[in-house]
């Protein structure tokens, strides 16, 4: 057995997304949804909600906490594969995508399953202490506060929580040598703090654009 890794080439990448279990089709409409309503098309790939899926079904999680809502795409996907006992608590500034997402958790009649939080969520996380501890943590929001959220939402998860934390490649920039921009240098100041993080042990797993995952010990 060689130590040397299978390169996940473009066409590999394509491969590994065509023999992914498909989209779910109230997935697919809210995406299609978001698309017409033009919100930023930066949610999670379907191939990426397969996945996360998957780790919070293995894992038995039952409470999420979701720092970056958007459409409302990551939550409602993942409610889906925790199923009616599962529930996300989700964290978005942005009212116009708080508003959308909450109309298509109501179509999906996910309203007693995800929580959408209106605020900065810094401002916001304060007051979720009290649900704590959560089974999970997915952080997807504003680059430059990455740091801030995972040292205020490990307080928040169990010992043996799931942490996902997406964008590691950094959009596919994380390597490349001129014409960073500031959400670039902070995924990468982020990503050499997680790798040091003593309270996880982690990898990055090359699924979309590089997606955190971790299992949070005392
Ligand atoms: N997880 C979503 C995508 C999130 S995109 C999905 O996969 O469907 C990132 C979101 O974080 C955007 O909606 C943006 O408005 C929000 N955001 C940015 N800064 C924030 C902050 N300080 N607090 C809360 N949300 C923030
Ligand atoms: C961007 C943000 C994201 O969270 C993502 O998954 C992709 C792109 C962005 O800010 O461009
Ligand atoms: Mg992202």
């Amino acid at each position: 057995m060689s130590t040397v890794p299978t390169q996940v080439t473009a066409e590999l990448f394509r491969y590994l997304i065509e023999h992914s279990t498909p989209e779910d089709p109230f997935l697919r409409q809210v995406r299609e949804a978001a698309l017409a309503a033009e919100l930023p098309a930066i949610w999670i790939s379907p191939e990426q909600a397969v996945f996360m899926g998957i780790l919070l079904q293995i894992s038995g999680a039952r409470k999420v906490l979701e720092i970056g809502t958007l459409g409302g795409y990551s939550a409602i996907a993942m409610a889906q594969a925790m199923g009616p006992q599962g529930h996300v608590d989700t964290l978005e500034i942005e009212p116009t995508h708080a508003t959308f997402a909450r109309e298509w958790i109501s179509k999906g009649n996910f309203e007693s399953r995800i929580e959408v939080h209106l605020g900065a969520a810094l401002d916001t996380l304060p007051g979720l202490a009290g649900k704590a501890p959560y089974d999970a943590v997915f952080i997807d929001a504003d680059k430059g506060n990455y740091a801030s959220y995972l040292d205020r939402t490990l307080d928040m998860v169990k010992d043996g929580g799931l942490v996902m934390v997406d964008n590691a490649f950094a959009f596919g920039r994380i390597l490349e040598a001129q014409t960073t921009t500031d959400d670039v240098w902070a995924i990468r100041a982020f990503n050499d703090l997680m790798a040091r993080e003593k309270r996880v042990t982690s990898q990055i797993v090359p699924v979309a654009d590089g997606l955190w995952v971790g299992v949070k010990h005392s």
